[in-house]
């Protein structure tokens, strides 16, 4: 099925030859993880929202599609990358289960539909398969504002109502960063003040409250896991710029010094990327800052193997680990990995050693499990890996591939690209999702990709 043009279930593939250093420029696209969540801010108002510097991926458009379904007017201005939203009333509040089922983030929609209108039905959120990724941290601040939610196994969709949503004090019990900005949508328009504590300090969830104040929402981040926001009657509508994409900016550092290139990335923040710049240091990455956002990254000599746990932000990211894995395959020595944020994110694994990887998981010596993973430890099924040592260097060579999830996509590109020899791909389209026809934006700096 397609829909405007994007192709959903489309059975594309890749043909990379890799070997080739990429060079050149690139900008990067506005935050996939930023754009979804302000589309449900426009939610929370009648008035006209604008939002710019859009990624236009398959993930945004689901979502356009689950917030037009709701009733909300939208136009799309792609060569601006310009998203116009007016909220002409809500005609429904149940969110679509074939649209839902596949965007973690429909679920969020509960909040802007039961602080708007007192009622919200939203499937078990579907998403990437990295893990277990319950809403139970959602549910119970939710529940605390006074909201009665019941979930039908019958039908696979949480039941919401609330007279009034009321401000509260929640404290997180792990983090969770949907779940802060979930709460965020719901207490903007509550009776009196909500304070959040653990609250996630991502990037992203301080661009939503940007945008929400720039609307009229009175929100503070007292200090780094502490948020209050005061409800509002109503909030304006507003006109905004989605900050880049953190994760693409991490994806093509990678790109240029897995194929020993040189490549320019526009768009680099570089305070919210210390975490990455700090390890690139450490694998003797080369990297120079040209201006206030613009970064070049390139290959200076052998890489050094390194040893990584990732963590909520400001931490390594999770969603930098897969790509990493790539670079320390060409890095000398062992390199570890120890994922601690979702259960099960290893799934590259077994398509990267098809290239030649020599990759093994381990479970490290961990004392208190609960304390130091994100996920509740009695998701953990005795299957899953939370680390892998990686042999470097290794060279890599062609192999047919399979793409699993979103990131772990990117990451089997780069393995391609490295790797001597020609690589298929398959499941592009979960590429799709995260990444704006990155094929067209890697042939610009010399990658040998094309779609078939
Ligand atoms: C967001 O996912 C991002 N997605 C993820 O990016 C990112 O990897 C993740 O945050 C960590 O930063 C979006 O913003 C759309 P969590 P989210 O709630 O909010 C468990 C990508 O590729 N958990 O912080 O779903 C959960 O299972 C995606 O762009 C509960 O148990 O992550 C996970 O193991 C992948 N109960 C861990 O906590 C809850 O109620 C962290 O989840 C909520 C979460």
């Amino acid at each position: 099925m397609t829909r405007k043009g994007i192709a959903i279930f489309n059975m594309d593939k890749f043909l990379i030859k890799g070997g080739r250093p990429l060079k050149g420029e690139i900008t990067v696209s506005g935050a996939k993880n930023a754009a979804l969540k302000v589309l449900l801010a426009s939610l929370l108002t009648d008035e006209v929202v604008v939002i710019e510097n859009i990624p236009l991926i398959t993930d945004f458009y689901l979502m356009v599609e689950i917030i037009k379904e709701l009733g909300v007017s939208v136009k799309i201005f792609k060569k601006e990358h310009k998203i116009v939203l007016k909220n002409k009333g809500l005609q429904k509040v149940k969110v679509p289960l074939e649209m839902a089922a596949r965007l973690r983030t429909s679920s969020m929609i509960i909040a802007p539909l039961l602080a708007r209108f007192g009622q919200a039905q939203i499937p078990n959120p579907g998403g990437c398969r990295i893990g277990a990724r319950p809403i139970d941290r959602h549910i119970k601040g939710l529940e605390k504002m006074g909201a009665k939610i019941s979930y039908h196994p019958e039908d696979g969709y949480f039941h919401a109502q609330v007279k009034k949503l009321m401000g509260t004090n929640y404290k997180f019990p792990k983090n969770t960063h949907t779940g802060t900005e979930t709460l965020i949508l719901a207490a903007v328009l509550a009776k009196g003040e909500t304070v959040l504590e653990n609250a996630a300090q991502e990037p992203e969830v301080d661009d939503l409250i940007r945008l929400l104040n720039l609307m009229g929402a009175k929100i503070r981040r007292i200090n780094s896991r502490k948020i209050t926001i005061k409800g509002m009657e109503k909030l304006t509508g507003g006109e905004f710029k989605i900050i880049p994409d953190r994760n693409e900016v991490v994806t093509l550092a990678i790109a240029a010094l897995a194929t020993k290139g040189d490549l320019i990335i526009r768009g680099t923040q570089r305070e919210i990327l210390k975490a990455f710049l700090e390890k690139l240091d450490q694998a003797n990455g080369g990297w120079e800052p040209l201006d206030k956002e613009t970064t070049r990254f390139y290959f200076k000599s052998q890489l050094k193997a390194t040893e990584l746990t990732t963590s909520s932000y400001p931490g390594f990211m999770t969603d930098w680990q897969a790509p990493w894995a790539v670079l320390m395959t060409q890095a000398k020595g062992i390199s570890t990995i120890h994922e601690t944020v979702f259960e099960n994110r290893f799934q590259y694994v077994q398509e990267l050693r098809k290239l030649g990887a020599k990759i093994e998981f381990f479970n490290p010596e961990v004392k208190k499990p609960e304390k130091v993973y994100n996920f509740d430890w009695q998701d953990k099924t005795q299957f899953y890996n939370q680390a892998i040592r990686i042999l470097g260097p290794t060279p890599l060579h062609e192999g047919i591939l399979e793409v699993s999830d979103l990131r772990a996509g990117a990451t089997l590109v780069l393995g391609a690209l490295a790797a001597k020899g020609e690589s298929l791909i398959f499941g592009v389209s979960h590429i799709d999702r995260g990444y704006e026809e990155i094929e067209e934006r890697l042939k610009k700096l010399g990658a040998q990709i094309k779609r078939v």
